[in-house]
């Protein structure tokens, strides 16, 4: 395998998305953690598994940052996952930490490596990646916006009974219950989602996309999604690696779009072995404006908390 990605954090998100990366057969990976033997042993268990798929995928764990050297992508999970109770900005102080941390270390050995940051509170931390490491806002993305839309989809599919594969779902916003479902945007095989279904049960699959993390967080009661999550980060490196000019919904450096600046939030991003190439701007309504600003304020107020923290 010519492609290298790393993987930042080992635990439930970083070690699933190893195994849906693996499945892809796009990279060879590392994973990286704090906890003596932990990477090795899943990295290990995942290559073991290699076999029975079929696929030439080399896996390696390390609690050193050397075994990362030279990686094309770097996945950002490491940080504490919410409990019960406790929403995503409340992650904040322990997670600045760890992933100013991940960030500096990676780009010791990967200089030109993109970024995709998982850890939250999402938007906050993609920022904090941008700024430790200096980087230029193209090679920092990221991931919320496939997963929340994911959701709308699979809530969608399930009060439909249409395959997932019809329905188009888009959600934009900051990963917080500010988020904002697009419903207008959205369709199924190209009917708006809106002439689809009553105005009830697409408010019912509105709400329950922007409290989706939570409602998995209450079940779960030791931690927070893990499957959908990583499986988004298998996509959005897969169309980094292969250069596929993707359009999906991620956390981008705003530099103007959509009247906002100097803030990570999801928008419809175009992937491309560059990273991210391009901010795709919807035409909004006032409604849909008005949503966008109060989740951007969301965002602020936790980027300016972060200000309080560290210097940046
Ligand atoms: N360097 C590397 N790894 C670290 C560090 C560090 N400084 N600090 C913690 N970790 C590791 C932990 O040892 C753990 O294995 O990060 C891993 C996080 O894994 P989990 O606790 O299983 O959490 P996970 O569900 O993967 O969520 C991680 O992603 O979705 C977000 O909100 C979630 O911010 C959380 C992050």
């Amino acid at each position: 395998m010519t492609a290298k990605i790393s993987i930042i954090g080992a635990g439930m998100t970083g070690s699933t998305s190893a195994a849906w990366l693996a499945e892809r057969e796009i990279a060879d990976l590392v994973l990286v953690d704090v906890v003596e033997g932990m990477p090795q042993g899943k990295a290990l268990d995942l290559l073991e598994a290699m076999p029975v798929l079929g696929k030439d995928v080399t896996l390696v764990g390390s609690n050193d940052y050397e075994a990362t050297k030279g990686s094309d992508i770097v996945v950002i999970t490491a940080g504490i996952p919410r409990k019960p109770g406790m929403s995503r900005d409340d992650l904040l102080t322990t997670n600045a930490e760890i992933v100013g941390k991940a960030t500096r270390e990676s780009l010791k050995y990967s200089p030109e490596a993109i970024f995709i940051v998982l850890t939250n509170p999402l938007d906050t931390m993609a920022y904090l990646t941008m700024k430790a490491g200096k980087l230029p806002p193209q090679r920092v993305v990221g991931q919320a916006g496939i997963l929340d839309s994911a959701r709308m989809r699979a809530f969608v599919a399930l009060e439909t009974g249409v395959s997932v594969e019809n329905i188009h779902c888009y959600v934009m916003g900051g990963h917080g219950d500010e988020m904002v479902p697009l419903t207008r945007h959205s369709n199924i095989a190209g009917i708006p989602l809106d002439e689809y279904l009553s105005a009830d049960k697409l408010a019912a699959i509105v709400e329950r996309t922007r409290k989706g993390g939570g409602e998995i967080v209450s079940l779960l009661k030791t931690g927070s999604a893990y499957y959908a999550p990583a499986a988004a980060i298998a996509q959005m490196a897969e169309a980094i690696l292969k250069d596929k000019h993707l359009i999906v919904p991620a956390a981008a450096y705003m530099q103007g779009e959509y009247g906002l600046k100097d803030i990570f939030f999801g928008a419809p991003v175009m992937l491309g072995r560059k990273g991210v190439e391009r901010i795709v701007e919807y035409s909004l309504n006032a409604e849909e404006k008005a949503a966008l600003e109060r989740s951007a304020a969301a965002v602020k107020e936790t980027v300016e908390a972060l200000r309080k923290l560290i210097s940046l």
